[in-house]
């Protein structure tokens, strides 16, 4: 196995490794040690069905139960996919992941890593783009950490603020999916200590002891300085990968950019996270 990283901050190409076969203890441990110095691995070269899937993500972890169950593989429910076929009830196409976000970060312990693994591309376009969160952070002047130190986000389903909507809960789903859960603006990565900015535009209805008026235009400057392109690796998907990466650390964001007629799908598959601090 050959782990070699692609920027000097973000996403690591993983190759010489077969995830469809046992995969030994010293590999799963250099594995695990790459997702936390790279946050970002693609592991090249895979063809996986739904329960290897599941087989190989659970080396790094414990599955995570996703809250929208409409998207779940009926022959392997704990996958779900991401498809650009799904459609709204009012008939507009839904682009899963448009827009940058952290996965179900409403939940009080969001899932560590979210992994996509690639069944059907575009012949261009689709990337998706990460943001290095732990990069920004320490990018901010002194004044800006020392402001939002003590600041805690007020997480729901779907923020009233977001431009982008989810797809609605059915009734069943929305009883095991908490209204909403408060978590620190700066989180400290549990593995590597490292602290992060965690912000989620599609989740954060505001912070805690906060008027809007101060809120949201903090929240979109923090934003805008979190996305810039020096802290982004921006992934290039090719048949066969197999992406895995850290929630602790990232934003990340799909591209509905290319040919609608031409099939996107891929199966998606989360790890449990802690509580954030
Ligand atoms: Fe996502």
């Amino acid at each position: 196995m050959q782990i070699a990283a692609i920027t000097d901050h973000t996403g690591a190409d993983v190759r010489g490794l077969d995830l469809s076969a046992p995969v030994g203890e010293a590999a799963r441990q250099a594995l695990r040690a790459a997702f936390v110095d790279h946050h970002v691995l693609a592991i090249r070269d895979q063809s996986l069905s739904p329960s290897q899937l599941l087989q190989a993500v659970t080396l790094l972890g414990e599955i995570f139960p996703q809250h929208n169950t409409r998207f779940a593989l009926p022959e392997c429910p704990q996958i779900h996919y991401l498809s650009n076929q799904d459609h709204f009830p009012d008939g507009r196409r839904y682009i899963p992941g448009e827009g940058w976000h952290t996965d179900h970060s409403n939940d009080v312990r969001p899932p560590m890593a979210t992994a996509l693994h690639a069944v059907k591309l575009p012949s261009r376009g689709g990337d998706t783009q990460f943001a290095n969160m732990a990069q920004a952070y320490d990018a901010l002047p002194d004044s800006t950490k020392a402001r939002i130190a003590p600041l805690m986000a007020i997480h729901v389903y779907q923020s009233s603020h977001s431009a982008r909507k989810l797809m609605g809960l059915s009734e069943v789903n929305k009883e095991r999916v908490p209204n909403a859960v408060l978590h620190p603006l700066v989180r400290t990565h549990p593995e590597s200590g490292r602290k992060s900015i965690y912000v989620n535009p599609i989740r954060i209805e505001g912070l805690l002891g906060l008027d809007h008026k101060e809120a949201l235009p903090l929240l979109g400057e923090l934003l805008e300085h979190a996305t810039q392109p020096r802290f982004q690796y921006r992934h290039v998907w090719r048949h066969g990968d197999l992406v895995i990466w850290d929630n602790r650390c990232l934003l990340h964001k799909a591209n509905g950019d290319y040919d609608m007629t031409e099939v996107r799908y891929l199966y998606r598959v989360m790890l449990q996270g802690d509580v954030p601090r």
